[in-house]
């Protein structure tokens, strides 16, 4: 078929997700896979949320509220800010997409960190624009040369904390010198997928009413600590004059009916949130020690997964294992050949996970 293509399309590498289990499972033959490869939440959903779906279903023949009036009151309540600072999208992955079509024309820059969260560079590509990418200084991100990338060209800088591949974060010193250094007029956004995990005493966290008196976007999303992924929920927190303009290109019923219901009481449900972080972080632990054992690298985390460098080719290993039904994450797409991500399981299924790769090791 003929096609006309921009070229700048046609270089888009497509995003790779985690292996799904049931196409693993459907692949090799195999059952009782288990998948430690998305940042998903090993608990399943909240219980509360689950009761809200089964409620929201006798009034789905019905369009969703568009504006999301209820949950986003609960969002705003939740983070000290009003209803008109939030959007809420179809995963944070939409208000991503939000932004970029909302601010970036073709030829425009955005700066993004490398490696970071694939769609910042994916979306800006996908709409003409040239992205900046600055890499990692011992694996954080470097906001002194992020700050030194900005042109007067530059629409959107990245941020992203804890960062996703790496699990670091920033601290809020740093970020203030950076946004300092910034123009004033510049829409920084900071990505803070899994904040909830996030322990360290001085780490940056975004989202607050004092955040808003300038262009600062905070991303939020259900998908992680609060094991809504399936659903597609997330949100950003930003300053009303900005959230009126994404809600001006944004479709009018972009997050779903169920999703609503589920997100609003999945804020409500602080036990289950208290679970899932407490379980992450003493997975953590268990993690860290039988890598001790093993003599193996790995890197301290502010999220609920993190890299180890298993000193041979990490597309091997991991397919080694997944034959043995344990789907991690190859960073070699990342620009790490050795290294691999996991999340946090299941007691039982760390200890799989352990396993696994001393088999695929050896
Ligand atoms: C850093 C980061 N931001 C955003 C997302 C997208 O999340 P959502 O499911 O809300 O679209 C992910 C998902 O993996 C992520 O790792």
């Amino acid at each position: 078929m003929k096609l006309t293509i921009p070229d700048y399309i046609q270089a888009i590498e497509p995003y790779l997700p985690g292996k799904p289990l049931e196409a693993l499972e459907r692949e090799y033959g195999i059952s009782d896979s288990i998948k430690l490869a998305s940042n998903e939440n090993p608990l399943g959903p909240s219980p509360k949320a689950l009761a809200a779906i089964r409620q929201s279903l006798s009034t789905l023949h019905r369009y969703p509220d568009g504006a999301g009036h209820r949950l986003t009151r609960k969002i705003a309540d939740a983070n000290g800010v009003s209803p008109v600072n939030v959007v809420i999208g179809n995963g944070s992955d939409d208000i991503i997409a939000l932004l970029v079509r909302a601010l970036v024309r073709p030829g425009d820059r955005v700066v993004v960190p490398r490696p970071s969260f694939l769609m910042y560079d994916i979306t800006a590509t996908a709409a003409g624009a040239l992205v900046d990418d600055v890499p990692l200084k011992a694996m954080t991100m470097d906001l002194d040369a992020m700050a030194r990338r900005v042109t007067a060209d530059t629409r959107l800088v990245f941020v992203c904390n804890p960062n996703n591949p790496t699990g670091t974060v920033v601290t809020q010193k740093d970020f203030d010198r950076f946004m300092a250094r910034l123009p004033d007029d510049l829409v920084v956004v900071v990505d803070e997928a899994y904040i909830e995990f996030a322990r360290s005493a001085d780490g940056l966290k975004t989202g607050k009413s004092s955040d808003l008196d300038r262009p600062l976007v905070t991303l939020r999303t259900f998908s992680k600590a609060y094991g809504l992924a399936g659903l597609r929920m997330g949100y950003g927190i930003m300053p009303a004059a900005l959230a009126e303009v994404l809600n001006r290109v944004r479709q009018p019923f972009n997050v779903n009916a169920m999703a609503q219901a589920a997100a609003a009481a999945a804020l409500d449900d602080r036990a289950f949130l208290q679970e899932t972080v407490d379980m992450v972080h003493r997975g953590l632990n268990e993690l860290y020690r039988a890598l001790d054992r093993l003599g193996l690298t790995y890197f301290k985390t502010e999220a609920n997964f993190f890299l180890i460098d298993v000193g041979q080719p990490a597309d091997t290993v991991f397919e080694n294992m997944l034959r043995q039904g344990v789907i991690v994450r190859s960073m070699c797409a990342y620009g790490y050949p050795t290294y691999i991500r996991i999340n946090v399981g299941l007691e039982a299924e760390n200890r799989r996970f352990i396993r696994a790769l001393k088999t695929a090791l050896h």
